[in-house]
């Protein structure tokens, strides 16, 4: 159990369970990789299923995140990091969906807020101000993923500031159709009409 390894295991298997596949499935929703941008993550469930199932998602996508972080931390040295880099990589690539997980962004959150208090509040923080100002959820979790590295960077912490500016490069991959209608100007906005992409 001291072998910092083992919680990268047990992050990948964690972070791999898709709560947001989960919870729209019990909600009778059917499938939700067939509904709206046809993403398992909190944005989607809230454009098909609505804000409480949308929080819920959050909710246990970013709680996923966190413990696997504080079981790392708890049992091994080094733990936290690769607990975190487990659940991030089980969330993103997860073995059951044939490896097509969700982009990472509430998952990151999670990560952060566990790995980092304070990167975990620029992430939030950046997020709801793009989110606010310009009505993206893509490009707020862009920001905020993009911006996150910046605060453990400053202050020297800079395993977490490697791990986080790993997962910033992931989160923008996994967003590339996003990048595309935002260049294009067809991305669907938070609470906007019906898009095509919405
Ligand atoms: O968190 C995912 C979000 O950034 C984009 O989701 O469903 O609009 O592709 P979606």
């Amino acid at each position: 159990l001291a072998n910092p390894w083992t919680w990268f295991a047990v992050g990948y298997l964690l972070g791999a369970i898709p709560f947001g596949l989960i919870v729209t499935r019990l909600a009778g929703m059917g499938d939700i990789r067939r509904m709206g941008s046809g993403n398992i993550g909190t944005t989607n469930v809230l454009r098909t299923g609505g804000k409480g199932l949308a929080a819920l998602t959050l909710l246990l996508d970013a709680g996923k995140g966190a413990l696997a972080v504080w079981l790392g931390h708890t049992f091994a040295y080094g733990g936290d990091i690769l607990g975190g880099m487990g659940a991030f990589i089980g969330h993103l690539f997860p073995a059951w969906l044939l490896f097509r997980g969700g982009k990472g962004v509430a998952t990151m959150l999670g990560i952060a807020l566990a790995v980092y208090p304070p990167a975990g509040l620029v992430f939030a923080a950046v997020w709801l101000l793009v989110a606010a100002v310009t009505r993206y959820s893509s490009l707020a979790g862009l920001m905020a993923a993009t911006l996150t590295p910046l605060a453990p960077a400053l202050t020297g912490h800079w395993d977490a500031a490697l791990l986080f500016a790993g997962m910033a490069v992931l989160v923008i991959a996994k967003h590339d159709e996003n990048i595309a209608r935002l260049r294009a100007g067809t991305e669907g906005k938070i609470g906007g009409r019906k898009g095509a992409a919405d």
